[in-house]
């Protein structure tokens, strides 16, 4: 039955942590996987989550199903949350939104609904994305191209390419945007970069699906919705997927959103209840805990501003890793500009070392790089940023 099946050559960011796991050598450091690690190298549980969860816990609830849409106060805090409450989007009720299994699960549901519903979309994706966009899309039967993004001799955007090829697109094609904090390059539109690109997305036609998973790693909770809100306001529909993994912290608990943002209220009733099937035919239903914590923290004003402090103190603390990674780099190797480091954003940089320099920073010193060289800034603590900096100067060199 089964001898025709081929092996699985293992995913690049997911294997790469379970090789680390395995490493026996004290000094290693993860700069792999997406994952905040406070100064101690430790995944926070935040003082929100313990105390939500810890109510829930004493008030003895029922674990009963949700929804296939999952926990309505979750949902109603998501959209709040990403749009703004008074947003004329909010108010009209023309975003049907979801609780989904991570943004993962929420960009998988996305997927296949555009599958059933839009069967001629083809997906564009920035140059590079996170690995798992296009293996994802693909999955749901979409074919997937890519848009120009990166540009390796400046460590910013493209965004003159980018422009030009989005608006020679078809009429109705998906176009995946990072709404903050580009995974994996941390290099950001500007706002006036996204004032420019919502007119040219609207005048073609075109879907955008955003993609925000970093959610206050990038300048702020706020700030990091820019993209969000310029869309909605400028009348589009689209798509966002957002999660709480890192900006709560909830990594296995799975927790995060689909969002579809409709032309009006009739529309996006038709829209909730389709995604509900598709919902219904992958996982039937979302895991309860994930929603009633996420929904706990952002409805409760105290839990709310714990969150947020602490949202800021992870922000800080990258902000502050990527200077000290920053000035040990530029004093070892002062004929090169690592200026970068501190332009881009969020957990990610995009390193510039090449594939076989990553393999020699894992093999000869312990640093764990995905192999593009994007480096989980977040990994980096006082206790190793030197020694890291340390070990790309000695493979730079
Ligand atoms: C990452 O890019 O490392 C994270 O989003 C984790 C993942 O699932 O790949």
């Amino acid at each position: 039955m089964f001898q025709h099946i081929e092996s699985y050559a293992g995913d690049p960011i997911l294997g790469l942590n379970d090789a680390f796991q395995k490493d026996p050598r004290p000094n290693k450091a993860n700069l792999s996987i997406g994952i905040y690690f406070d100064d101690a190298g430790r995944i926070p549980v935040l003082d929100c989550v313990r105390q939500a969860e810890q109510q829930l816990v004493d008030e003895g609830g029922a674990k009963s199903y949700l929804p296939m849409e999952g926990m309505a106060a979750c949902r109603k805090a998501v959209q709040e949350l990403l749009f703004g409450a008074g947003h004329e989007a909010v108010t009209s009720g023309r975003i049907a939104t979801l609780q989904t299994v991570g943004s993962s699960g929420g960009l998988k549901v996305g997927g296949d609904f555009i599958k059933r519903w839009l069967p001629d979309a083809q997906v564009y994706v920035s140059d590079p994305t996170w690995d798992n966009h296009r293996a994802m899309f693909e999955g749901c039967g979409l074919t997937v191209n890519t848009y120009p993004y990166y540009d390796p001799a400046t460590g910013g955007v493209k965004f003159g390419a980018m422009l030009e090829a989005i608006q020679k697109l078809p009429r109705g094609s998906i176009v995946l945007l990072h709404a903050c904090c580009h995974n994996p390059t941390g290099v950001d539109l500007s706002p006036a970069q996204w004032e420019q690109l919502v007119p040219v997305l609207k005048a073609g036609g075109l879907l955008p699906y955003l993609d925000l998973a970093y959610q206050g790693y990038g300048d702020g909770i706020e700030e990091d919705a820019f993209a969000v809100r310029a869309l909605a306001s400028a009348g589009l529909s689209f798509f966002i997927a957002n999660s709480f993994s890192k900006s709560m912290s909830l990594y296995g608990e799975r927790a995060g959103a689909l969002s579809v943002v409709c032309q009006d209220a009739a529309e996006a009733e038709l829209v909730l209840g389709q995604l509900r099937a598709t919902v219904r035919r992958n996982y039937s239903s979302p895991p309860l805990h994930p929603g009633a914590v996420v929904a706990r923290v952002l409805n409760d004003p105290a839990l709310r501003a714990s969150w947020e402090a602490d949202v800021a103190a992870m922000r800080e603390r990258i902000l502050a890793m990527r200077k000290s990674l920053h000035a040990v780099l530029s004093a070892k190797l002062p004929g090169r500009n690592f200026d970068y480091f501190l332009s881009q954003r969020g957990m990610f940089s995009y390193t510039g070392l090449t594939p076989e320099q990553v393999d020699r920073l894992r093999e000869d010193h312990a640093v764990y790089l995905v192999r593009s060289g994007r480096m989980c800034v977040a990994g980096l603590s006082t206790r190793n940023v030197e020694a890291v900096a340390s070990a790309m100067a000695a493979v730079l060199a």
